[in-house]
């Protein structure tokens, strides 16, 4: 039985990803500060449970607890669009929480490797390749890091796991999904998957639907193939 820990699972996307992980029969720990969010759904699917905590308040040993069981981690942690949740604390919400669940995850030194899948944007760009963005993209992008502390958040997230998890690690792999703009629609629909982007993500931006990134991260989280593909690289994800 696949056993999935969802940061950031009261949000627009992470109760998406919850959903998809049901359908896929997998045990689901779903983290969310406010407790109650899954209320319906836990009384129908006892393989769902809420843990109820605010993750940037988190220690290393309580991430331990949380990942002793757990075989992917699915992040789809953001901040909030209010002026606090942009330019207050905590600025490296991402970042600081996938920092504590690496050292977890080493610190546990389990057999099997640990997934973890980031959910990020097509506004960062995979230097890993390396990936060039087009030059009003850059201009744009460099603007943001100095105005746009959720934006540096994202970049930092992706780079920790780039730089610190080697194709090689013992015991974490990793996957950087990054979709376009996000929309809301209800269906799942067609979407592609790219290595890089194909569009300028800020001038020519594309969409894609929350519901889509959360089938593509719950397939990335049963799906070994699909894994296999994606391990160690940053999918850029656009309805079809
Ligand atoms: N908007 C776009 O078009 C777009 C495009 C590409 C990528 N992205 C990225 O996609 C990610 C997810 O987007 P989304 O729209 O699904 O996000 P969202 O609905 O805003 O959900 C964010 C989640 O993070 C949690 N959270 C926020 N601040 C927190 C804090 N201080 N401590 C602990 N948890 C906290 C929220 O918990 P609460 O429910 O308790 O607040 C919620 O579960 C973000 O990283 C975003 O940058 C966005």
């Amino acid at each position: 039985m696949l056993n999935v820990l969802v940061l950031g699972a009261s949000g627009a996307t992470g109760q998406k990803v919850v959903a998809q992980l049901l359908s896929k029969n997998a045990t689901i720990c779903a983290v969310v500060r406010t407790p109650g969010v899954f209320a319906t759904l836990t009384s129908q699917y006892p393989s769902l449970s809420e843990v109820i905590g605010d993750v940037s308040t988190w220690s290393v040993d309580d991430f331990c607890q949380q990942l002793a069981e757990c075989d992917v981690v699915i992040s789809c942690l953001g901040h909030n669009l209010t002026l606090k949740g942009i330019f207050g604390q905590p600025r490296r919400l991402v970042t600081q929480t996938i920092d504590k669940v690496l050292t977890a995850i080493n610190s546990l030194e389990k057999s099997n490797k640990t997934k973890l899948i980031l959910m990020n944007t097509t506004g960062n760009a995979n230097r890993g390749i390396p990936e060039v963005p087009e030059l009003s993209q850059r201009i744009v992008v460099s603007i943001l890091r100095y105005t746009l502390p959720p934006h540096v958040d994202n970049e930092q997230a992706a780079d920790v796991l780039r730089r610190n998890i080697k194709p090689n690690h013992a015991y974490i792999e990793w996957v950087t999904v990054r979709p376009d703009t996000l929309t809301d629609d209800q269906q799942l629909s067609s979407y592609e998957v790219f290595e890089s982007p194909i569009r300028n993500a800020i001038f020519n931006a594309g969409e894609t639907s929350r519901v889509n990134v959360a089938h593509f991260m719950a397939s990335l989280a049963s799906d070994d193939d699909l894994w296999e593909r994606w391990k160690g690289k940053m999918p850029v994800i656009y309805n079809g």
